[in-house]
């Protein structure tokens, strides 16, 4: 979907498309991190995160609590116990042009007020999954995925079936020490995989990143331990001793204590070198026999990373230059419409096999009606406005990902006989009519509960991972029990009588049925029992209401605290009430999803399904979160005049990882006002409001730097 330029959104527009995009960005995270099932290419995932961002520069004031831009990957899976990393795991800046690298270097730089050269190290991006190794006095005790950056999974044993994995370091090691890297697949490893899994009628790897995270992250260390997994050490976290004064030195440590290091690995003197080592990589990419994708690049001083410091979830100091998506041609074979959970009609794209980047795909997403006619949402064209139709030869693009999208067509290869393509305006499944709301690209189905698609989606996400995650009953059942004559569920409240209505039923038992006996029948009531006492952010977030994602039903839910409170707020909420005006004063809930909230609780359709529901649970409170733990957290502080130690950008980036408020002027608000040499009118706000005046040096002791 081409959408609406950053520059010409209104302010309205612009918070709607946050949410939008705070929607997509977690779900695609979800299905990233969490399932190991991506939903969305790489490129589309950096478009919308790139979206987001610009769209936040552009508006500050409306930046959500939830802000994708301050996340890190997904949640942490059940199933695996939970690591606390005692320095958080971090992601990357992305670039894809040339410019964004000297822009990069010209920003730290900047940043650092130093008009010199700075060394930068260049090594591959290894296409794989982040895990931190923890070694105290040189034994391995810990290993831990990436998880939320905060919380990882704790996947010790399986990281000790790894041979690249030293359990015990060599030479002269640190009293603590966490070792970084990329646990990744070799393509022959993969392949191999894939042909020994494909023998035995298990399922296959969609590429080898995926595979690895597969079989990481498996609960029996045992499967992990028969499947070839490697590492390649490239950063740390906590230590009790600094490795050495340089990027590139601490990476040659890191050998030295018996890692794998990248050998691509160098030092350049600047953005020419670091494009010339990019080019040297890419041109080596496909005999490297293991994904990559991309060159990173690390300031080498480690005393300027330190001063570089964070912003919410990437480091100042580092970059990720990415390599192009991959592409292929091949002929369109048919477009399949799938309705979603929210009624959307999605045009799938079925192709003729074609290898993309060493993956065969045959189907590849059209994204929606006005992607094949050429046109973006507001009419302009794209392609040049040429449209998609069947039996075209199509350009299908793919990075690293799972569903590939069609990018281009070939109008010199068209057939004469070939009809433009005519979306449908009934649902395929239900014969409903479909809409589309002004200003919306998407066609949605009307029908609601009654369209059987929309129904099943919505069940399949009430039972999924994040939702009520019931063990036994996955889309597979949902689906049988959908359809089911004598034991149907149709609404998330009738999951919840199924045992009490088979205990009714005197002749066919759940048990007596093929794929089902004694035991899994009883355990599958046992487990949908488990399930009835239920958190109020999951069950918000179950309900599958349009725009509430986790994390937004994690802020309804820390807001409102009970279910009462939250039903009876919802309940009464139109534009103008005070019920409205607070649900829409919450930090990272927006009006687009406060209405969508309000449609689904005073529909009565959809309340009755909602009402029938609770009536079988038992909604546990939520508590609210703590802030960080510091001497200035929650305070308002003001920088004013010369700062001597530090430019005031890193010295506002020092104060808010600290949880404090970095404000621009003097108020009976601030807490505090830091005033170097030459501080005028505001230290006079400051002192006619009594706010309490301090300079550099003593700000520098009271955050402990
Ligand atoms: S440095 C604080 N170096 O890419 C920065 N990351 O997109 C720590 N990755 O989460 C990361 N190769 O999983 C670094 N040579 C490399 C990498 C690399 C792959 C991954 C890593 C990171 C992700 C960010």
């Amino acid at each position: 979907m081409r959408e609406q330029p950053v520059e010409t959104l209104t302010e309205g527009e612009a918070l709607a498309e946050l949410a939008r995009l705070a929607q997509a960005l977690a779900a695609a995270n979800r299905a990233y991190h969490t399932l190991d099932a991506p939903e969305i290419s790489d490129a589309e995932y950096d478009a919308l995160k790139q979206r987001n961002a610009a769209i936040e520069a552009r508006f500050p004031g409306l930046k959500r609590g939830d802000s994708p831009s301050d996340q890190v990957g997904g949640a942490v899976a059940e199933g695996f116990g939970k690591v606390q990393h005692r320095v958080r795991m971090l992601s990357l800046e992305n670039a894809f042009a040339a410019e964004e690298v000297a822009d990069f270097d010209d920003r730290v730089r900047r940043f650092l007020n130093s008009p010199g050269a700075l060394a930068y190290t260049a090594e591959p991006k290894i296409d794989g999954l982040s895990l931190s190794l923890r070694y105290e006095g040189g034994i391995l005790v810990q290993a831990a995925t990436r998880g939320d950056g905060e919380v990882g999974e704790n996947v010790t044993e399986n990281a000790r079936t790894i041979a690249d994995i030293p359990q015990r370091l060599s030479g002269e090691v640190l009293q603590v020490l966490e070792v970084r890297g990329e646990v990744y697949m070799s393509h022959a490893d993969f392949a191999a995989l894939n042909a020994r899994q494909a023998a035995s009628g298990d399922k296959t790897f969609a590429n080898p990143r995926n595979a690895a995270a597969g079989s990481l992250r498996q609960l029996d260390a045992r499967i992990t331990a028969a499947r070839p997994l490697r590492f390649f050490a490239y950063s740390w976290g906590d230590h009790s001793a600094p490795l050495a004064a340089t990027q590139f030195d601490a990476i040659q440590r890191l050998h030295a204590l018996g890692f794998q290091t990248n050998p691509l690995t160098v030092l350049c003197d600047g953005p020419e070198a670091m494009l010339a080592h990019y080019s040297l990589i890419e041109a080596q990419r496909a005999t490297l026999g293991y994904d990559i994708d991309g060159v990173v690049y690390k300031v080498n001083d480690l005393a300027l990373q330190a001063r570089l410091g964070f912003r919410s979830s990437t480091p100042r100091w580092a970059l990720a230059h990415k390599f192009p998506a991959q592409l292929a041609w091949t002929e369109l074979l048919g477009i399949d419409i799938q309705v979603g959970r929210t009624g959307a009609l999605s045009p799938v794209a079925r192709l003729k096999p074609v290898t993309v980047g060493g993956v065969v795909v045959s189907n590849a997403t059209l994204h929606n009606e006005d992607y094949i006619a050429g046109r973006d949402s507001r009419g302009q064209p794209i392609r040049a406005g040429k449209d998609i139709r069947i039996g075209d030869l199509v350009q299908v693009y793919r990075a690293g990902d799972v569903i590939p999208k069609v990018a281009d067509v070939d109008l010199s290869r068209r057939k004469d006989a070939s009809q433009p393509y005519v979306f449908p305006t009934e649902c395929p499944e239900c014969g409903s009519p479909a809409h589309r709301e002004e200003g919306d690209s998407v066609r949605r189905c009307t029908g609601g509960l009654i369209c059987p698609a929309q129904a099943v989606e919505r069940l399949k996400h009430f039972v999924s991972r994040g939702a009520f995650d019931i063990e036994g009953l996955g889309a597979k059942q949902v689906e049988m029990f959908f359809r089911d004559a004598i034991l149907p569920v149709r609404t998330p409240a009738e999951i919840f009588t199924l045992a009490a209505r088979d205990a009714a039923n005197p002749l066919q038992k759940l048990r007596n049925r093929e794929g089902f006996g004694d035991v899994s029948a009883a355990k599958l009531f046992a487990a949908i029992e488990a399930r009835r006492t239920i958190a109020l952010d999951r069950l918000l977030f179950s309900l599958g209401i349009r725009h509430v994602g986790e994390v937004a039903a994690g802020l309804l839910a820390r807001h409102y605290t009970t279910w009462e409170a939250f039903e009876a707020a919802v309940t009464k909420a139109t534009p103008g009430t005070a019920e409205w005006g607070e649900l829409t004063s919450i930090n990272g809930v927006g009006e687009v999803m406060a209405q969508s909230l309000v449609d689904a609780f005073q529909n009565p359709a959809e309340r009755a399904a909602i009402d029938a529901l609770a009536a079988q649970l038992s909604i546990q409170p939520v508590q609210s979160r703590g802030a960080v733990d510091s001497p200035v957290a929650g305070k308002t502080v003001v920088f004013t005049g010369t700062l001597e130690k530090m430019t005031r950008a890193e010295a506002k980036a020092r104060a808010e990882a600290l949880g404090a408020k970095v404000a621009g002027s003097v108020s009976a608000k601030t807490d505090l006002l830091v005033a170097g040499p030459g501080a005028g009118s505001k230290a006079k706000d400051a002192e006619r409001l009594g706010v309490e005046i301090i300079d550099e040096d003593a700000w520098l002791r009271l955050i402990g730097a």
